[in-house]
Order: C-alpha cells, then sequence, then structure tokens
C-alpha cells in the first residue's frame, strides 16, 4: 500500500508528504524518539551498552527514566543508541564529547519479467552459479512472503558459510527457507503493536523488490494475463536476506538505522533501500550513516532516488558512497482504452484486470452526478468522497477529473471510473475496478460527449500490452541535481522503474484498497522503488564475478558501461544519471573509477563537516585541514563529472582529477573520445593511458573551460570515454546552471 501511496502522493498531489508528521505512538506525548549516532564501534565493544547508558543519565538526570527513555543500543557496526528524548535533553547530548549527531527519528517512505530481458539479461545468460548462490542481497523493506514462488529453495544448499543473521518468528510468517536465509523485523518506535510484529510482508513492496533483485525462475507469471511471461530477479542463485523497517505507518529512522547495523554484521554483500525521505545532512540521514559504514565493510548500498520528478533538485539518498537510482520505462506500456458510444476511441494508461462484461455502460461524470445535499467542501467534478449520488452513479461508468475517484465510484456501485492525469501519462497505476486514466483533453472531449446525448455510454477495455520506445526516465522519476552536494551528479544511473511485474505478498491485495478482493502472487508496480531492486541485482550479478572489487569499482563498472539515455534529451543527465544500466556489460569494464573510504572522508571536510565529526564516522583521527590539494570539484574519484556554476555570466574553467585502475586486459592502450558540451572546450591530459599490467593505476586531468552559459539554457551536456576497442569507459559531463528551487 505505501508504494502505491508514495507514486500517487507524488504524482498527484506533491504536498501531501508531510515527512515530519511524528506517526509514533508513545504514552508519554512531549518525549520523542531521537538517535544519538556516536560513529565507528570503538576498539572495546563490551561497555557500550553502560556507555550510552550513562550518557543518558548524564543528559536526563535520573536513571530510572534514563532507562525506560532507551530504545536501543547500535553497536554490531556502528556506534550510537536511540531514546526518547526532550528537546533540551537532545542539545545536552548534542554538546557532549564522542557524539556525531543528534536527530529526530523521522517517518521515511517507501518509495519484471520483460523488465531482465530488456536489460540484455536473457534467460539463458552466462552466470558464475557457484559464486552467485554465495551471495546475500539485504533488503531493508516491508517484509518478504517466502511462501511466493520466487523464493522457492529448491536446488539450494545450506546458507553461505559468512551468514550471520537470523530468522524471527511472529504473526503468519513460515519461517525462513535455503532462498530467504534471514528475516528480522525492526519496531523500535513502536510502529505497531508487540503482538502485530512479524517479519511478514503485510503490504506487498517487499516481496516485490526482493523478488525482483534476486526471485528464482517462475514461469507463466503474470497480473491476470498481463505481463505474461518468466519472472525472475537478477540473480535468481543470490540468497535474500530480509529487514523489515516498514509498516503501515512509513519506516522510521530508528528501525533503518537498526537494520543497516545489523545487515552488515550478517555479512550480507549488496544493500537494496527502496525508502526516501527529504534530504537532510549526511550526519543525521540514518541511510547515510548505515551506508556509509556498510561501505567500509565492502557492501555497495543501492538506494531509490526518489518519486518527487519532474521537479528539480528532488534526489534522495544522494550521499556519494550511494548508488542511488532513477526510474526509467521499459519498451511496453499497459492501455486500458476507452470507446464512446459516439464511437470515438480514446487512449488510456491503466492496469485494469476487468473485461467489460456487457460491452457498454451507461456513461455520466461527477459534475453531473452532484449531491447537493452532500458534502458541501466536496469537488463532485472529481469524485470526492461524499459528493455524489448513489443512484446517478450505480451501474454506470463515471469520468472524474483527477485522480482517486475509482474507490468512492466503486462504492457507491458504480459500473467503472475514467479518471484524468495532468502528469505525462507514462506510468500506469492499477484501478480498483474497471476504469483507467486518460489525458485532461480527453476528459473534455468526454464532457462534451456527455453533455451532447441523452444517452452517454463507453466501454473501458482490460489492459493489453503495447510496444513502446524505450527507456525514457519516468516523469515521477527524482531529479538532480543533489542539494547536499551539488557538484556530485545524481541520480548515479537508471533502470527500469515503470509497471514492472514480480511477486507478490498472499497478505494484501492489488491495490490494497478496502473492498479489493483480488489476491494476486505477481503484482504490476512502479516507482524508483522497482528500479532500486533492479541495480542490487545487477551489482550482485557483478561481485559474482569479481567477489573482491570495492563497492566503488562495481558502481563504476555499471556507471561507465551504461547506456545514454536519448528518448527526452532535455532532461539529460539529471534525470537519468549515466544511463540504463548493462549489467553485461558492466562485467567487463576495462577501466573503473575507485574510490577508498579516505577520499569519501576528505570529501566530507570538503563539505564543511568537522573534523571531530569526520573522526567519530571514520574512527581515526583525522585533520581537515590537512587536505591541501584541490582534488577535483568535490575532491572524488567519481565516474561522472558535473559542474555547477553559480550564474549565466560566469566564465566556465574547471579542472576534474580522477583516477582509473585497469581491471581489464593487463597491457592495453586507452585513448580518449571526448564529446564537449556545447560551445565548451575539454581538454583530457594526457590523452593516452598505457597500462602493462592489470590493477594499474593511471591518472589524467580533464580541464573544462568556455565562456558562460545561455541564458536560454540551463544546462549543457557532453561526456568523456576511455576506448581500448573492447572496452568503452564512458563518463558524462555535465555543466548545469543553478534554477529557481
Ligand atoms: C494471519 O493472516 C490472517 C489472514 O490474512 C489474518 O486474518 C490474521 O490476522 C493473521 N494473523 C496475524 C497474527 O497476523
Ligand atoms: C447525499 O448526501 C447525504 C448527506 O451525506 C446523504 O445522506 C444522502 O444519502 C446522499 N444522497 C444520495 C442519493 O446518495
Ligand atoms: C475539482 O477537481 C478538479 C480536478 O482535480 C479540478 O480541476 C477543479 O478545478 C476542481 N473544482 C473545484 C471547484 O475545486
Ligand atoms: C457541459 O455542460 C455543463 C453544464 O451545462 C457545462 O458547465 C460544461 O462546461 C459543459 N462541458 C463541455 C465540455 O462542454
Ligand atoms: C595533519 O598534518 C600534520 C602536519 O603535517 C600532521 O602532523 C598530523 O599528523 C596530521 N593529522 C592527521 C590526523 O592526519
Ligand atoms: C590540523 O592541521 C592544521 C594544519 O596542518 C594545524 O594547524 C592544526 O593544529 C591541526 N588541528 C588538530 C586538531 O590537530
Amino acid at each position: 500500500m505505501l508504494s502505491k501511496n508514495l507514486v500517487l502522493f507524488t504524482l498527484f498531489s506533491l504536498c501531501i508528504l508531510d515527512f515530519d508528521r511524528p506517526s509514533y505512538a508513545s504514552d508519554d506525548d512531549e518525549r520523542q524518539p531521537y538517535i544519538v549516532y556516536m560513529g565507528e564501534l570503538p576498539e572495546d565493544r563490551i561497555s557500550l551498552m553502560d556507555v550510552h547508558h550513562n550518557l543518558l543519565v548524564q543528559a536526563i538526570g535520573d536513571g530510572t527514566i534514563a532507562r525506560n527513555s532507551k530504545i536501543h543500543s547500535y553497536g554490531r557496526s556502528f556506534n550510537g543508541f536511540a531514546a526518547r528524548l526532550l528537546p533540551h535533553e537532545a542539545r545536552r547530548l548534542s554538546q557532549k564529547e564522542g557524539i556525531v549527531s543528534v536527530f529526530r527519528s523521522r517517518t521515511q517512505n517507501l518509495l519484471t519479467t520483460r523488465s531482465w530481458d530488456f536489460l540484455g539479461m536473457s534467460e539463458k545468460l552466462k552466470r558464475n552459479q557457484q559464486a552467485e548462490s554465495n551471495i546475500i542481497v539485504a533488503l531493508l523493506d516491508t517484509g518478504v512472503w517466502v511462501e511466493s514462488p520466487s523464493f522457492n529453495d529448491v536446488g539450494f544448499g545450506p546458507p553461505p558459510l559468512k551468514w550471520k543473521g537470523k530468522c524471527e518468528e511472529g504473526g503468519n510468517f513460515t519461517g525462513c527457507n535455503n532462498k530467504v536465509i534471514g528475516a528480522q523485523y525492526f519496531n523500535l518506535a513502536h510502529s505497531v503493536q508487540p503482538y502485530e510484529t512479524t517479519p511478514v510482508d503485510t503490504d506487498g513492496h517487499g516481496t516485490h523488490t526482493a523478488s525482483t533483485a534476486a526471485g528464482v525462475f517462475v514461469e507463466r507469471a503474470s497480473l491476470y494475463g498481463i505481463a505474461e511471461g518468466t519472472a525472475r530477479g537478477g540473480v535468481p542463485s543470490a540468497r535474500i536476506a530480509s529487514y523489515k523497517v516498514c509498516w503501515p505507518s512509513g519506516c522510521e529512522d530508528v528501525d533503518i538505522l537498526a537494520a543497516f547495523d545489523a545487515a552488515i554484521a550478517d555479512g550480507v554483500d549488496i544493500i537494496s533501500v527502496s525508502i526516501g525521505g527529504a534530504s537532510r545532512s549526511f550526519t543525521k540521514d540514518p541511510i547515510a550513516i548505515g551506508s556509509f559504514h556498510a561501505s567500509r565493510k565492502g557492501i555497495l548500498t543501492v538506494c531509490a532516488a526518489g518519486n518527487e520528478g519532474p521537479y528539480e533538485a528532488t534526489v534522495q539518498n544522494a550521499a556519494p558512497w550511494i548508488m542511488t537510482v532513477a526510474a526509467s520505462t521499459i519498451d511496453r506500456q499497459f492501455h486500458a482504452d476507452v470507446k464512446l458510444g459516439n464511437g470515438e476511441k480514446i487512449s488510456g494508461i491503466a492496469v485494469n484486470t476487468f473485461a467489460p462484461e456487457k460491452g457498454f455502460y451507461p456513461l455520466t461524470n461527477g459534475a453531473q452526478s452532484k449531491n447537493f445535499s452532500g458534502d458541501l467542501y466536496g469537488n463532485a467534478s472529481a469524485c470526492d468522497y461524499g459528493s455524489l449520488r448513489t443512484d446517478k452513479v450505480k451501474g454506470k461508468i463515471v469520468y472524474c477529473q483527477g485522480a482517486g475517484g475509482d474507490t468512492v465510484v466503486q462504492n457507491l456501485g458504480g459500473a467503472g471510473t475514467i479518471m484524468s492525469s495532468n502528469d505525462d501519462l507514462d506510468t500506469a497505476f492499477a484501478t480498483i475496478g474497471i476504469g483507467t486514466y486518460i489525458s485532461v483533453e480527453d476528459g473534455q472531449r468526454i464532457d462534451k460527449y456527455i453533455n451532447s446525448t441523452r444517452s452517454a455510454r463507453a466501454v473501458v477495455y482490460k489492459t493489453r500490452t503495447v510496444e513502446a520506445p524505450a527507456p525514457a526516465v519516468a516523469s515521477f522519476s527524482s531529479r538532480g541535481p543533489s542539494r547536499l552536494s551539488p557538484n556530485i551528479l545524481k541520480p548515479d544511473i537508471s533502470a527500469p522503474g515503470v509497471n514492472i511485474l514480480a511477486a507478490y505478498s498472499k497478505f494484501t491485495t492489488v491495490t490494497g484498497e478496502e473492498g479489493d478482493k483480488r489476491v494476486v502472487k505477481f503484482n504490476v508496480e512502479s516507482g524508483t522503488s522497482m528500479a532500486c531492486p533492479h541495480v542490487a541485482g545487477a551489482a550482485a550479478y557483478i561481485k559474482s564475478f569479481h567477489p573482491r572489487w570495492s563497492p566503488a569499482a562495481i558502481k563504476s563498472a555499471l556507471m561507465t558501461t551504461s547506456k545514454p539515455m536519448k528518448i527526452k534529451p532535455l532532461e539529460a543527465e539529471l534525470a537519468s544519471g549515466s544511463g540504463e544500466i548493462n549489467p553485461r556489460a558492466a562485467v567487463h569494464p576495462g577501466l573503473v573509477y575507485d574510490i577508498g573510504t579516505k577520499s569519501y572522508v576528505s570529501f566530507l571536510c570538503k563539505q564543511g563537516y568537522e573534523s571531530k565529526d569526520v573522526a567519530l564516522i571514520t574512527g581515526k583521527n583525522y585533520n581537515c585541514s590537512n587536505i591541501t590539494q584541490a582534488i577535483g570539484a568535490d575532491g572524488l574519484n567519481y565516474p561522472s563529472i558535473h559542474l555547477k556554476v553559480d550564474n549565466t555570466d560566469s566564465v566556465i574553467s574547471a579542472v576534474f582529477y580522477r583516477t582509473v585502475t585497469n581491471v581489464g586486459i593487463g597491457r592495453s592502450t586507452y585513448v580518449v573520445d571526448i564529446e564537449p558540451p556545447e560551445g565548451l572546450s575539454v581538454e583530457v591530459t594526457p590523452n593516452i593511458l598505457r597500462f602493462f599490467r592489470l590493477h594499474q593505476k593511471k591518472s589524467f586531468k580533464v580541464m573544462l573551460k568556455g565562456k558562460s552559459i545561455q541564458k536560454n539554457m540551463w544546462y549543457l551536456s557532453g561526456s568523456l570515454s576511455w576506448s581500448d576497442s573492447k572496452h568503452h569507459v564512458r563518463s558524462p559531463i555535465l555543466v548545469s546552471l543553478p534554477t529557481d528551487y
């Protein structure tokens, strides 16, 4: 349900999203859950609980209240605790030695088959089966429904020896198997009552993402015949570890951080997080903190970029050690078209599982069905709740302006609902009964037709699959630049996130709405939530060939081999990142841009984090003033290049330093190929890199020069590629202007 809300909220009523609203049910109204983050684990871990307790006693001034206020001690992979605090206690703690940050725990939101074929990974793809079965993909999500055919463990051996995680019990959970080897839940903020805690997925989102990343082959999977094909994940032989951190009210920071703490210590290889919220300082963002520690331990974290597009500067989860994923379309679209009684045909986009029982139905609209004694504030044209007369809609197809009218019409006994959308109709949403979404202009045609006759009629057809040009970035996918570090190009990459068929949970229905009785094994969903596990699966696939590659190397391989997106040229890389993933090519990238923890640290220093905070995050003494060299825009060896200029008048002049590591052929020569952004000059020195052995590193310098950007442009886009004829190692170069966000 959360995923659908997310997409609907962001697509149709952006302002409803309120990330600050606490969903936390506390018996003490004033105390609120806070996270006290203390960075790296100290050498001596035994006394962590005591340290946390003592800090709390000092801040609160009362041992008993301190004990009752503590929610959780983090301490398997990093140091910190969660507690219910009053604002002044939080302030007092934040001033203490050894504490990086103290921040309110907030609620974050949750943000196929064909999709893997579309990415060039056919069912017969060459796999490193043995290594793949040792890969563990962790998902921080709504849990998992293990009985799904996508998690059938026939042919799987016992979990890899490195696995230290566990399988919890509760509710209707039937236990783990050799496919889903771990299932834990985190309910530290009491999002649900203790008797409601369970690792089982009652939402569908977690089952969908887990099966997209690593589900096994399931033939003839479909949603009532829609999108039929063989469902599978990116790494069908890999293992799944599920960490349930999202409940019906959302995903709490305290739980997300606890799940990272556990997953890193449990021995997982890749972490997939389809959760997002408003962006905040890296030291106060549990996903940035958790993924930093994961990265230090060699674990890549892949995150959804957010569903707040097409607006600029909405990208979430943008820390440079995270792989941030935009959602793209695949080469099919779901049409649920309309035919009117006068023969007019109207194109509709929806997941409508219902075939019309009797052809034409009488047609009306919300305005003509208004209940004049009903809800005074309701908008009848939009079919708002309480605004319509039962007798006017019963047995009819109703045209409602805007989204969401279908539940109201359905509850009043309507035969079906036609809804309109101002946004790009690139995403098909499930309707609760017969229904579809059309453009606003086509909606006016329907109104006109209704006005023109006393016997208006219409039929809405069941969804059929239509080929479509692809990939394009989905309209809802969040756009860059990142507000926190604008010179790092974010999102990083795109992957399919529109109309994705994957496994679903038996404990919910297609829409999750009241009155929906369709329990399904596979469902169609859209969101950057769906794109994220595609990249997690692809990263796991790369890791099965290169088990020792660093998280940054895996990320670089996926980015530099991705395919630039061409369909909506105006959107450029601020929508798509480097391009659409191409997992097969990413196994052989030739060169990688590697980044170690040290570089992330100097990046943090440059971002203005204080030495003491940086030291605590890294666990080593660090002096930010020691960074003297200017190493690129943000001091990072990033596989893409982004320069943000201050205004249209500024002359463009910037130097970027990069180092590539040879992971291709020992003796090889790479020549640079530059496509300069229009009107700019790009000089790369040296422009030939000669390697004599594997793992050899070579550095180069990129100089970007030009007159100011013209006023009518807000970005310029180009690229730089290293090529040895076998490999093409491509990095986008983007220069962008500030926009008025
Ligand atoms: C188990 O599932 C059934 C059917 O969906 C539901 O009615 C019941 O409340 C669930 N039990 C628990 C403990 O969650
Ligand atoms: C109109 O609205 C009123 C007040 O909500 C309600 O009692 C009544 O049943 C509605 N009429 C019809 C025909 O649905
Ligand atoms: C009713 O809702 C529609 C669709 O959201 C909107 O276009 C229209 O302006 C609204 N009408 C009123 C009177 O608020
Ligand atoms: C349909 O008729 C209503 C009521 O007379 C009017 O307000 C509306 O503008 C008409 N719509 C169209 C598209 O002609
Ligand atoms: C910072 O640089 C100074 C002077 O070069 C050196 O003595 C010190 O060890 C450095 N500190 C750290 C934490 O790197
Ligand atoms: C950090 O380094 C600078 C310059 O190297 C030095 O002046 C300063 O004292 C150092 N600070 C700490 C806390 O070591």
